[in-house]
C-alpha cells in the first residue's frame, strides 16, 4: 500500500455526481514535512474499553461529545481535526487507486482498502489512532469510543445522542445534516438494507438483524477467506461488492448500514454514510465501525475451527501509515493489529449473553 503522503492525489473515481459532492474531494492529508517512523505498542497500564452506544453512562457521552467537539474545532489543516480524520477514509479509498462503479448503489469501491482482506486490519488502525486523538484532545488516557451495537436488540436503534440538531442550546457534535431522516426516526436500523424500506413490524426487523448477524459471521463467514475477504493486490481486475473476495461482514451487515444512515436519494452521492468519500464526516460512521471490527473479535471467539486470521506474508506484511496522537506519521502493519492486548483496547460484553444471535439461524 502506497504511503499516504508520496502518492495522495485528489478523489476522483467512484463518485457519480462529482460536481454535486457536497464533501470536498480534495482528501490527501496534510504534510508535515516528517518522516515516517515504526509503530511502537502503547506502553500505558489501562486498558480502553469501548462501551454499548446505547448503553452509556452521562460521563461517557458527555466525554464523548466533549472530544468530538473539540476535534471540530481544529483547523482542517491539523492532523487531528474532524475534517482530516474523515479525508482519511476518502484518501485511502480514492487517492490514486484504481477504482470501480459496482452498480450496487454503493458505488465508490475501492479497490485497495475495501472488498478484500485489507478491510478489517485498515480499519482497526484508522479507528486505533482516531480514539486515541480524541483521547489526548480532552485529556483523557483512558478514552474509549462507542460501538453501535446492532447485534443485540436494544442496541439496534441509533443511539440516541446522535440524533438531535442541538443540545442545551448549542449545535449536537455528533449530529450530522446528511442522513436519511426518515431512517434516523425509525431508528431500527436494517442489517439486510439494499435501498428498499421493508415496512416490518420492529419486532421482525429485529429477527431478521438477528439472522443476518449469524450470516455474516457464522453461515457465510466459516473460514478465513470467507470472513475476512480474499486476497487483493493492486493491478488485479476490480471487483464487485457481492464479489466471493469480499468478506461476509463487510459486503452484509457493514455495507448496509452505511446505505441505510446515508441519504440516499437526498443527496448527490448518498453523503455522508453511503459513499466512502463522505462516510468520515458522520460521528456514526467511527461508532459503526467500531461495532464492525468487535464482529472480527466475537468471530474469533466463538471458537470455532477456522476461524482465524490469514497467516501469510502477503497479509501480515501489509502496512499503512497513519498520524498517530503526537502527529508523528507512523507505519502500522496487519500483524501488529491481530491481539487487543497489545494495542490496549476492548470492548465491554454482556456478562450473561454475548451471542445473542448465536440460536437465530436463517
Ligand atoms: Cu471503509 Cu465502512 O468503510
Amino acid at each position: 500500500v502506497p504511503d499516504i503522503t508520496s502518492t495522495c492525489k485528489d478523489a476522483s473515481a467512484g463518485i457519480r455526481n462529482k460536481e454535486d459532492a457536497v464533501r470536498t474531494l480534495k482528501c490527501c492529508p496534510p504534510s508535515l514535512g516528517k518522516t515516517i517512523k515504526p509503530f511502537v505498542f502503547p506502553t500505558e497500564e489501562t486498558v480502553r474499553m469501548r462501551w454499548p452506544a446505547h448503553n452509556g453512562t452521562k460521563e461517557q457521552v458527555d466525554k464523548y461529545r466533549a472530544a468530538i467537539k473539540a476535534m471540530r474545532a481544529l483547523p482542517d489543516d491539523h492532523p487531528h481535526s474532524f475534517v482530516s480524520q474523515a479525508k482519511i477514509h476518502c484518501a485511502y479509498c480514492n487517492g490514486g487507486y484504481s477504482q470501480v462503479d459496482s452498480g450496487a448503489g454503493f458505488p465508490n469501491i475501492d479497490i485497495q482498502i475495501h472488498n478484500s482482506w485489507l478491510f478489517y486490519p485498515f480499519h482497526r488502525w484508522y479507528l486505533y489512532f482516531y480514539e486515541r486523538i480524541l483521547g489526548k484532545l480532552i485529556n483523557d488516557p483512558t478514552f474509549a469510543l462507542p460501538f453501535w451495537k446492532w447485534d443485540e436488540p436494544d442496541g439496534m436503534p441509533i443511539a440516541e445522542m446522535f440524533v438531535p440538531e442541538t443540545i442545551d442550546g448549542q449545535p449536537n457534535p455528533l449530529y450530522d445534516v446528511y442522513r436519511k431522516a426518515t431512517h434516523i426516526e425509525k431508528r431500527i436500523v436494517d442489517l439486510d438494507y439494499d435501498g428498499k424500506d421493508k415496512d416490518i413490524p420492529d419486532k421482525t426487523q429485529i429477527d431478521c438483524n438477528l439472522s443476518t448477524v449469524y450470516r455474516d459471521l457464522v453461515r457465510n463467514g466459516g473460514d478465513t477467506t470467507s470472513f475476512f475477504g480474499g486476497d487483493y493486490v493492486a493491478g488485479d481486475s476490480p471487483v464487485a461488492n457481492n464479489d466471493p473476495s469480499v468478506g461476509s461482514v463487510e459486503s452484509g451487515s457493514h455495507t448496509a448500514v452505511h446505505r441505510w444512515v446515508g441519504d440516499t436519494p437526498g443527496q448527490p452521492n448518498g453523503e455522508d454514510m453511503g459513499n466512502f468519500y463522505s462516510a468520515g464526516y458522520d460521528p456514526v460512521f467511527y461508532v459503526h465501525h467500531a461495532n464492525v471490527d468487535r464482529m472480527w473479535k466475537l468471530w474469533k471467539d466463538l471458537g470455532i475451527p477456522g476461524h482465524v486470521e490469514p497467516n501469510c506474508s502477503g497479509w501480515l506484511n501489509a502496512s499503512y501509515v497513519f498520524y498517530d496522537e503526537n502527529e508523528d506519521l507512523v507505519r502500522v502493519y496487519n500483524k501488529d493489529s491481530v491481539n487487543l492486548d497489545n494495542l490496549k483496547f476492548n470492548y465491554i460484553e454482556n456478562s450473561t449473553e454475548a451471542f445473542p444471535w448465536r440460536k437465530s439461524r436463517p
